[in-house]
């Protein structure tokens, strides 16, 4: 079995259609999820499906030992993010080269960085009246947002489209897509 963690610092909504997706794989499990938040509602899915969980510090988490000990003692081979915030260490991304892959709801490049997060981004989109939107699949490097990308989605914005409604829009290209690109990238498929 080929074993992933996902880290989530909040619903987890992205977190439970990949579970779903995975329950019963043959040759990738979610092995661990992990979260910097002690209530953070993605912790409970954890409970629901029998899966490990653990929730880090920040000190912790810049600690090389003790986080790559965690993801060691899980036999972790990849790391998916779905809505993690914190910066994902040097550290991790030398051991986990090409391993960590988040998902962006934007169509990166644009949209992205620091405080490019939830309707801060689609509010961004609807201020520039885009006419598209979409999600960006990517590997992580040192920087928020700009590692390889690996997959992206559109869907056409109305003038009439609220951020909330871009939202709801853009969410719907994360699951349906994201379970499926991970099964992918993890098979070379
Ligand atoms: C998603 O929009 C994802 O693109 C971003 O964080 C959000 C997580 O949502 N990285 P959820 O917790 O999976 O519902």
């Amino acid at each position: 079995m080929i074993k992933i963690a996902i880290f989530a610092s909040g619903t987890g909504s992205n977190a439970r259609k990949i579970i779903e997706y995975l329950d019963g794989h043959t040759q990738i499990e979610v092995g661990l999820i992990l979260s910097n938040r002690t209530n953070a509602k993605v912790l409970d899915l954890a409970d629901e499906y029998g899966i490990h969980k653990r929730v880090i510090s920040k000190d912790n988490f810049k600690d090389k030992g003790f986080t790559i000990g965690i993801l060691e003692s899980f036999n972790i081979s990849y790391v998916i993010l779905a809505g993690f915030l914190w910066l994902i260490p040097e550290y991790m991304i030398e051991s986990y080269h090409r391993k960590i892959i988040n998902i962006h709801p934007s169509l990166l490049p644009k949209y992205g960085g620091k405080g490019m997060y939830g309707m801060n981004v689609h509010r961004a989109v609807k201020a520039n009246n885009e006419i598209e939107s979409g999600i960006s699949i990517h590997y992580v490097n040192s920087e928020f947002d700009e590692g390889e990308i690996i997959f992206q989605s559109k869907c056409t914005l109305e003038q009439n489209d609220s951020p909330e409604t871009i939202a709801k829009k853009v969410l719907e290209l994360e699951h349906k897509h994201f379970p499926r690109i991970i099964e992918k990238i993890i098979l070379n498929t």
